[in-house]
């Protein structure tokens, strides 16, 4: 069963829909260890309410963004992660991470990349650009913000009366579908990279292989 390590900094909503995936029998997996780069954020209490490992790292307790990442990534290799998946963690994992985990980092974006990318007022953007469709994209973290390969994305319409608020819960709902079903294909062994692109493979050639 594949490990999995969430790094989180706020509302933990994706985590949470990681977590009902895996009880509702829909996700072969675990959550290993949840670790914030912030105290105190409602993600970490789902973490404790049923008693996941969960680590603290704030970059004030650390002299460099690197030493900070640093740390992130020992607990990471402590809890034998295979897949790190980045479900509303709001910085740009140090290089040296993501050298370290090279293809087995993901990062969920709420919005079609390469459309609204870097940075977090893609929601916003979509509304104030006036497109009629955006969504959420689930891409291989690199260290170029946002431009990492796709694995797979959801479209969400745009509808006449949406404010921010209206199209954001529309954008999560959609997240908290493809995320668990993105994290599935890695714990079937189904996800290929190949330079930018990635390759999807059916279930029974991966039986194959
Ligand atoms: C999501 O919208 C995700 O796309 C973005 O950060 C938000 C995290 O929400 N990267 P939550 O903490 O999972 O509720």
């Amino acid at each position: 069963m594949i490990r999995l390590g969430v790094l989180v900094s706020g509302l933990g909503t994706n985590l949470q829909a990681i977590l009902d995936s895996i009880t509702s029998g829909n996700l072969r997996a675990s959550v290993a260890v949840v670790v914030s780069n912030h105290a105190g954020v409602r993600a970490l209490d789902r973490a404790a309410e049923l008693g996941i490992p969960f680590r603290v790292r704030e970059r004030d307790d650390f002299e460099t963004r690197r030493a900070q990442h640093g740390a992130i990534a020992t607990d990471l290799a402590e809890f034998q992660v295979d897949l790190v998946v980045c479900a509303g963690f709001d910085r740009i994992l140090h290089s040296d991470v993501v050298r370290r985990f090279e293809h087995r980092i993901i990062n969920i974006h709420p919005s079609l990349l390469p459309a609204f990318g870097g940075g977090l007022h893609a929601v916003s953007d979509a509304l104030a650009h006036g497109v009629k469709l955006t969504g959420c994209t689930v891409h291989i973290v690199t260290d170029q913000l946002d431009a990492g390969p796709i694995i797979a994305q959801a479209a969400v319409p745009v509808l006449e009366n949406d404010d921010v608020q209206s199209l954001a819960a529309r954008v999560k709902a959609a997240e908290h579908t493809l995320l668990p079903q993105v994290i599935a294909l890695f714990s079937e062994g189904r996800v290929t990279v190949d330079g930018q692109r990635v390759h999807i493979l059916d279930p029974i050639s991966s039986r194959l292989n």
